[in-house]
């Protein structure tokens, strides 16, 4: 039975597209996915330098597509060369930023105390961050998945509100997952999405547990969305490379809905 949570398919594309080419990949998605956009929560998070662009299409076509940045700094403004601030993302209309993705973790040194720092910072400015946890292949081996994730969750999720509990975003992705073409089975990826509710439930109670929404993320396609949608912890997935070709994501978002 599909609970009362909105599927979301949220496409993170990285660092890939220009502006122009990210404007025609909104095109193409919005045509495809127009008949499920009022059951899924569909996303795309282009590079900062795509977001103005894809900003427009969506607000001159009044697409029903959700608008997301893959990072921000914690800063409300100052000498950050380099660093985007929140409030530059509302002006796009961002509903959404993606934090703590395990890419930016490894190149750029993001940590739990830097991700709860971002994930403060955007609820202060009204953008719902999707929040990254995941281990790495040696974690997994080792059996300590849950100990790392839920540390993960704890230190990255810290210090919010009642009200902010209760709409969090988490992406589960394994690190071993993600452009591999490797995934954990459905119900492994469930068993973490579920711990990872429950942790939610004992930061900040049993409503923020039942409403945050779980994404698993890490080699999701068109073959495999439907079994991770079918488990009852997962509320959908955060895609890399599977979202960059218009009709994949469109498959995938038809999955969920
Ligand atoms: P992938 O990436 O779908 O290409 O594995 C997922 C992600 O990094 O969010």
């Amino acid at each position: 039975m599909r609970s009362e949570r909105t599927p979301m398919v949220a496409g993170n594309w990285k660092m890939y597209t220009t502006s122009g080419e990210g404007a025609i990949l909104i095109d193409r998605v919005q045509d495809l996915v127009s008949d499920v956009a009022d059951r899924v929560d569909v996303v795309v998070c282009p590079p900062f330098t795509g977001l103005k662009a894809a900003s427009t299409i969506i607000e001159v076509d009044r697409l029903p597509i959700g608008l997301g940045a893959q990072d921000v700094f914690w800063e409300d403004e100052g000498a950050y060369t380099g660093a985007i601030a929140p409030r530059m993302l509302v002006e796009l209309r961002c509903g959404y930023c993606i934090v703590g993705h395990s890419e930016r973790r490894e190149y750029f040194g993001e940590t739990n105390e830097t991700v709860n720092r971002k994930v403060l910072a955007l609820h202060r400015h009204g953008i719902t961050p999707i929040v990254c946890c995941g281990e790495s292949l040696g974690t997994y081996e080792a059996g300590q998945t849950a100990d790392f994730v839920r540390t993960q969750i704890r230190e990255g999720l810290a210090g919010l509100t009642a009200q902010q509990a209760s709409g969090v975003i988490v992406a589960y992705e394994p690190i071993w997952a993600i452009g591999t073409g490797h995934t954990p089975t459905p119900e492994t990826a469930n068993d973490v999405a579920r711990m990872i509710r429950a942790t939610i439930g004992a930061m900040y109670g049993p409503p923020a547990a039942v409403s945050a929404r779980v994404l698993y993320g890490g080699s999701v396609k068109p073959e495999n969305a439907a079994m991770f949608f079918s488990e009852p912890d997962i509320d959908g997935a955060l895609v890399g490379g599977a979202a960059l070709k218009a009709g994949a994501f469109s498959d995938i978002v038809h999955a969920a809905s």
